[in-house]
């Protein structure tokens, strides 16, 4: 079994960091009926009402609804006619993740730094501007039909862009504890790991973090490949997942299959406590993937002392890894649509940077059993 850290902290020197990046900005969904994926978002997750566009703002071939939990924001858009490129995007995907928005201080440098680096551009440098102030917005393709923008939002006070106005709603739930999005994992296809981890690093100016070999992430029966990319304040994690060869078939592939491509497999959101966002989130509705008690029986061996009462991680289904730097509690969820596609990580980070390698074994087999439920084993 071979893991590859690589440089395990990793930082370009932020002084040549051609694209230096304050994060994520927001994450943007091409879903089939936005206002109720608002509504589920909401309510399930917690998330409160931001901002709205549509055609009672101007927009006449899409409505956005944008929500927002801590610094987690996300945008859910639906087509409101049938020939555009959303309607198609959502044909092919189904509900699926479209835009990781990036926060830049200059979105015109990062455009220029990027294309000429060999990035395809999306949105050449576009400045948009209301009452409150202006955004610069530019954009490149990444995997798939996902796509990367850079929000260049320094001169602007309003709520979310130029063009949303404030969404007031009589609903709002209470808060489940999410705090901003940790790492977003894209699936790829045969043999597409190395090229995409060429492209973040360089187009992007991205390292490799981490690696993991088919030898580390599989089970009995399926297996896949992974490295982790990382820009260079450590602000943005971008796992590249592949399929790789199994008995059975690789979750990797299932998606690629349903998806009809390479797309966003999860996104992972940061709690400071995932015991109680976790027991919230159930009570919710939200569900997540079943592990086996006996994960419980030697964890503790493994990871030695932590923090937490072993029962409740039990109980919610928690995992837990541990690196040189400390630990991590983990949890995903099932599917949030009826496709075998996007689904969510929950993560507490108490000093591990790291992504949970020793979880890989028991998680891909509670995925596998899903899988196999599905028919798609
Ligand atoms: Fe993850």
């Amino acid at each position: 079994m071979e893991t590859k850290a690589i440089q395990p902290k990793s930082i370009v020197d932020i002084t040549t960091d051609f694209l230096p990046l304050q994060g994520t900005d927001y994450v943007e969904f091409y879903v089939g009926n936005a206002k109720q994926a608002a509504h589920f978002y909401k309510t399930a997750f917690g998330f409160q009402s931001l901002a709205y566009a549509g055609p009672e703002t101007g927009v006449k071939d899409k409505v956005s609804y944008v929500i927002r939990q801590n610094k987690l924001t996300f945008v859910l858009t639906t087509p409101l006619r049938t020939c555009n490129a959303i309607a198609h995007h959502i044909y092919l995907h189904g509900d699926a993740v479209k835009v990781i928005a990036l926060k830049v201080e200059d979105a015109t440098a990062a455009w220029k730094a990027t294309t000429e680096r060999g990035g395809k551009s999306y949105l050449k440098p576009k400045t948009v501007k209301d009452d409150d102030g202006e955004v610069i917005v530019s954009g490149i393709h990444t995997y798939g039909e996902t796509v990367h923008l850079f929000v260049e939002r320094k001169n602007y006070n309003g709520l979310f862009l130029p063009g949303f106005r404030e969404w007031k709603s009589d609903y709002n739930p209470a808060a489940t504890g999410l705090l901003y999005v940790d790492h977003c994992v894209g699936n790829v296809g045969w043999n597409q790991m190395n090229p995409w981890v060429r492209f973040y690093e360089e187009v992007m100016g991205f390292k490799n973090i981490l690696s993991f070999d088919d030898k580390d992430i599989s089970t009995e029966y399926s297996s896949l490949m992974s490295k982790v990319m990382s820009n260079g304040n450590g602000f943005v994690k971008f796992p590249i997942n592949e399929p790789a060869e199994g008995k059975k078939k690789s979750q990797v592939e299932e998606y690629l299959d349903f998806y009809n491509g390479e797309g966003v497999q999860h996104v992972a959101i940061a709690t400071a406590d995932i015991i109680k966002t976790v027991t919230d989130l159930k009570k919710r509705g939200v569900e997540f993937l079943k592990i086996p008690q006996s994960y419980y029986k030697d964890v503790l061996d493994r990871v030695g002392k932590i923090d937490e009462d072993l029962r409740p991680l039990s109980q919610l289904g928690i995992l837990i890894d541990r690196d040189e730097e400390g630990y991590l509690l983990q949890i995903f969820s099932k599917p949030v649509e009826d496709r075998p596609t996007l689904f969510f990580e929950v993560i507490q980070r108490k000093g591990a940077k790291s992504f949970g390698k020793g979880n890989f074994k028991a998680l891909f087999e509670a995925l596998e059993k899903e899988q196999e439920l599905r028919g798609n084993l």
